[in-house]
């Protein structure tokens, strides 16, 4: 038997508490590396959006802007300019390039992706497109508020787009639907105002916004009837921003132009 032949020296206390100490300090020591390893990668990694952290990171930053709105939930949403979208949710890749985000102020970064037309550019932001995540990882913004941050982006580096603009508070109490029955809509105002006003986001299909014409986008909608769509127009609806986002229009140029895809799109006046 091996166990026989070995020998075993007597142990004397001190060495007992030696050994002792030494093994609660390795375990110690094991468990304070691996913690700043841990430290480590966090600190190296690049920004991921999709991670709750992050997400969660994102939401604390534009908490401020969610409780404004929170207030009064009757009271017209706060929507966010291009410059306070940028800083909150969208400077974190495009200041420094990370992930080879184009860089702000870059011209040489976005010549090219400026070429390619707002429409694009807004539609690739909001759906995303390679490592561009949608909206910036930031689910909360709105169409018109990502649409803001890229026009924002583009034309600090040569482009001219002009913004969505923001929706303001609605100052005239308004009777939508009586205004809206009283006159019948002047359909070829309405198209102008379409072009100039709606068409930016109704043309394109930009979240969802029904294309006049488009029998099976309009069909429901239509059946909900003129004024009620007219009242939606006003009021906003989803992502449909009050007035399209465009508070210097009149109400009488909205029922024009709902009028217009009213009937563009199968509807009887
Ligand atoms: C997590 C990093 C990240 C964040 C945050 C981010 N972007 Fe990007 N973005 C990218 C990257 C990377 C690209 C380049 C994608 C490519 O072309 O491969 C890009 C490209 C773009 C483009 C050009 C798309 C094209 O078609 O060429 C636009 C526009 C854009 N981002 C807008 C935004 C806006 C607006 C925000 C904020 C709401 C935002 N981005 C936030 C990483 C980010
Ligand atoms: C910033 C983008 C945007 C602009 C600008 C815009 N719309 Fe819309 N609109 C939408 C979206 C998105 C929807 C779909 C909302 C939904 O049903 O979820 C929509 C839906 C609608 C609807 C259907 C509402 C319903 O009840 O189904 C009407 C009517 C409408 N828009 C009228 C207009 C008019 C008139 C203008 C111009 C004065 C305009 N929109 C400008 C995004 C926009």
């Amino acid at each position: 038997m091996a166990d026989s032949n070995v020998k075993t020296t007597p142990t004397k206390p001190r060495e007992v508490i030696v050994s002792i100490v030494a093994g609660l300090l390795a375990p110690l020591l094991a468990i304070f590396l691996i913690v700043q390893l841990v430290l480590g990668i966090q600190a190296g990694q690049k920004p991921d959006t999709s991670s709750e952290a992050a997400q969660k990171a994102a939401l604390e930053r534009i908490k401020p802007y969610a409780e404004l709105a929170a207030l009064d939930a009757s009271a017209p949403v706060v929507e966010k300019s291009g410059q306070e979208v940028y800083d909150a949710a969208c400077v974190a890749c495009h200041g420094s390039g990370a992930l080879d985000a184009p860089r702000f102020e870059n011209k040489g970064d976005w010549n090219a992706r400026i070429g390619q037309g707002y429409d694009t550019l807004v539609k690739n932001a909001i759906e995303g497109i390679r490592q561009m995540p949608p909206r910036g990882g930031n689910a909360d913004l709105t169409d018109a508020e990502v649409a803001r941050a890229v026009v924002y982006m583009a034309n600090a580096s040569g482009a001219s787009f002009k913004a969505p603009e923001a929706a303001a508070p609605a100052e005239e109490k308004a009777a939508p639907a009586a205004a809206a029955g009283a006159v019948k809509p002047d359909l070829a105002m309405g198209k102008k105002v379409y072009q100039t006003s709606c068409a930016l986001c109704h043309a394109a299909g930009i979240a969802g916004a029904p294309k006049p014409g488009d029998m099976a986008a309009w069909e429901p909608r239509v059946a909900q009837g003129y004024t009620t769509l007219y009242d939606h127009a006003i009021t906003g609806i989803r992502g449909m921003p009050p007035k399209g986002g465009n508070p210097g229009l009149s109400e009488a140029d909205i029922a024009n132009a709902v009028g217009y895809m009213f009937s563009e799109s199968g509807g009887k006046l």
